[in-house]
């Protein structure tokens, strides 16, 4: 059963639901190395022995949201929050020119203070630089994304978290699952291209909702997706809850190769909390993006999404040389240029 579901997925095969279950159902030993092989093979055919870069820079944690795994949530009051201002910000991003980076990431909570114009001068004098900029800033309004984009921005990240509607509405208190894909939508009309994701292992989540997981990437053509494994923090509603699968994250990352052969796809921080070589394995499991921690070291404790967060002691450039190191030690090489999305936009 498996075995067929593999050749019929490896051969273009549309998938369907049913396979993709089994497939992300791969038992330790032979299924999963055969799951492994493949997309490793996927990735080296279809983005080849690059990866990526993309410096983030976390520049504020201020959150308006409320959602029941992330320690920015607006209730959680023992983090000390922080903002950077615009100058501080720019210097982080001549660092990234420096360290050689094509591209940087201006990641924040869901933080209103940036008003929109803001934001897009930041973007613009970015772009001025020679990188390119990706946004991951959350929902805001069309008109917003339309100023960023005209602003020069060349990509957007906004997870969907998960493609279980009833799961996301109680994960997500006051937010709708069906104005997070309208957002989406938007970003794709708007040009951008898109990136998209989802957590791995929360509570209540079942192998059929990772199916629909991948089908929603598939549908919605995106050129990125962020899988990363769910991790408890104390001060959140899902603080007693267990960690997500690092087998399983590593499962879904490698079928996300197999249906979304073109796509970015990172090895995250988070598989690289979990586990000392958490980002070395998802680089050989079909990962072929890194996302170094480009944030000035005194705030990159309170960027606390989740606790135990890596490379927290670091300064940017001790991320570029670990990175580089990595990228070495497994035989590949480090990617030249803005590393943009290797399809025409709409056609993964
Ligand atoms: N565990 C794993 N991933 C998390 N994220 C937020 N909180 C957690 C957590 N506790 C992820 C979400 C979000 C991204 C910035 O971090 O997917 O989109
Ligand atoms: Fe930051 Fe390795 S990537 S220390």
């Amino acid at each position: 059963e498996f075995a067929t579901a593999l050749s019929r997925i490896i051969q273009g095969e549309e998938p369907d639901k049913a396979s993709l279950i089994i497939l992300l159902s791969a038992r330790p030993g032979e299924e999963e190395e055969a799951l492994y092989r493949e997309a490793d093979n996927f990735r080296a055919r279809y983005v080849g022995e690059e990866v990526h870069l993309r410096g983030v820079i976390e520049f504020s944690n201020h959150c308006r949201r409320l959602c029941h795994y992330c320690g920015l949530r607006a209730d959680n009051r023992r983090l000390r929050r922080y903002r950077m201002e615009k100058e501080e910000i720019l210097k982080s991003a001549r660092m990234a020119v420096e360290l050689g980076y094509g591209t940087v990431v201006l990641q924040s909570g869901e933080d209103t203070w940036y008003s929109a114009e803001m934001l897009a001068e930041l973007v613009a004098t970015i772009k001025g630089m020679g990188l390119a900029v990706t946004l991951c800033v959350g929902e805001r309004s069309r008109e917003e994304y339309a100023l960023w984009r005209e602003a020069g921005a060349d990509r957007y990240l906004l997870k969907h978290e998960t493609a279980n509607p009833r799961l996301y509405h109680r994960l997500h208190p006051g937010m709708s699952w069906e104005e997070r894909i309208t957002c989406l939508q938007w970003l794709r009309e708007l040009g951008y291209q898109v990136g998209s994701g989802n957590i791995v292992g929360l509570p209540g989540q079942t192998l059929e909702d990772l199916a629909d997981d991948l089908l929603l990437l598939r549908k919605l053509r995106v050129e990125m997706a962020g899988i990363g494994p769910f991790i408890p923090h104390p001060d959140t509603p899902l603080g007693s809850y267990p960690a997500g699968s690092l087998e399983l994250t590593y499962r879904v990352l490698a079928v996300a190769r197999l249906v979304l052969p073109w796509a970015h796809l990172p090895a995250t921080t988070a598989v690289g909390t979990l586990s000392p070589n958490g980002r070395q394995l998802a680089l050989q499991r079909g990962a072929n993006v890194v996302m170094p921690n480009l944030t000035p070291r005194k705030y990159r404790g309170d960027y606390q999404i989740y606790p135990g967060k890596i490379c927290v002691n670091e300064e940017p450039a001790d991320c570029r040389y670990c990175l580089e190191g990595m990228i070495h030690s497994l035989g590949r090489r480090i990617g030249r240029g803005p590393g943009h999305a290797l399809r025409p936009l709409t056609e993964n």
